[in-house]
């Protein structure tokens, strides 16, 4: 007699760790169910995976309907090669078969206005942010239909660690710089779905409050430290000092060590000698 096979267990999703109803509604669960891949098979994609990506992208909203960004494909493994190096060596950029570059983008909207014997005066602080809104719009609808069709994805904002060289390597021309990259692939193993904070603190009624934020903090800090999400991952202490407070390691500590200071301070005067107002 053969055994019955058990189905591929479900992923839990965060209505379910909240004990919120997502109303049986597939599209709440997959959003919910989210959960960044690191590792992945060499399997090629299926033909026309990158168009669907593409158009799924494409689907978000944009600002003004500008579509202020563009999409580099990468899966040449010398290019995927050296932009795992730009952006400090993080595996899972050589295992995933896909990589996709957003790029805000302002390049073609320069050359509409060019096109229509009009100069173009939009160059702003505002401008980028448009455009930077739009390309992390674009990435974020590219993942949800990536995972949808099975695959796994991890964001990969280290892409802005050496922004010049990504830039070459990209060959991308003044008024386009690289935001976010994003793997795409089948996985190897399938992330835990980390739980967020506490909807008391992001979630504001009518006007802004803090009043929930300690308890919130704090309950979210000790879930996370339970959950083992930080294991072989902690970032060493600023200075290397280790105060009492500190021996806990939760999302607290290690997001306040993550921010003791500054990072690619680079990135405004490169933006700046690439095409890019940031006044
Ligand atoms: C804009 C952006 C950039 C990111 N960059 C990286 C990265 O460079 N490397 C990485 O391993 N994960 C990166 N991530 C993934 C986050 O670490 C991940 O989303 C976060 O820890 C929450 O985990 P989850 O996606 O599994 O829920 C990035 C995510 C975003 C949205």
């Amino acid at each position: 007699m053969t055994r019955p096979t058990a189905p591929p267990a479900r992923r839990r999703n965060r209505y379910e760790l909240l004990g919120l109803d997502p109303a049986a509604n597939p599209v709440l669960e997959a959003i919910a169910a989210h959960a960044s891949c690191r590792a992945y098979r060499p399997d090629p994609l299926p033909e026309g995976t990158v168009e669907r990506l593409a158009v799924a992208a494409q689907s978000a909203p944009t600002s003004s309907n500008l579509q202020a960004y563009s999409i580099v494909v990468v899966q040449d493994p010398a290019r995927k090669r050296r932009l795992y190096e730009l952006c400090g060596e993080q595996p899972m950029i050589l295992d995933a078969p896909l990589f996709l570059v957003f790029c805000p983008d302002l390049r073609r909207l320069e050359y509409v206005c060019r096109r229509q014997g009009h100069r173009f005066g939009a160059g702003s602080l505002d401008m980028f942010l448009v455009a930077t809104v739009d390309a992390a719009l674009a990435a974020q609808n590219a993942a949800l239909a990536a995972e949808a069709m099975g695959l796994g994805t991890c964001m990969v904002g280290a892409i802005r660690e050496r922004p010049r060289e990504v830039i070459d390597l990209l060959a991308l021309p003044p008024g386009v710089y690289a935001l976010v990259g994003l793997c795409v692939g089948y996985p190897a193993a399938r992330g835990e779905v980390k739980p967020r904070l506490p909807l008391s603190a992001v979630l504001h009624r009518e006007t802004y409050s803090d009043r929930h934020l300690d308890t919130a903090v704090a309950e979210y800090d000790r879930l996370m430290a339970a959950a083992g999400i930080y294991g072989g991952r902690q970032v060493p202490a600023p200075g290397g000092q280790v105060r009492p407070e500190q021996a806990s390691y939760g999302w607290a500590e290690h997001t306040a060590r993550r921010l003791a200071a500054a990072r690619r301070r680079e990135l405004r005067s490169v933006l700046e000698a690439h095409g890019w107002c940031l006044t």
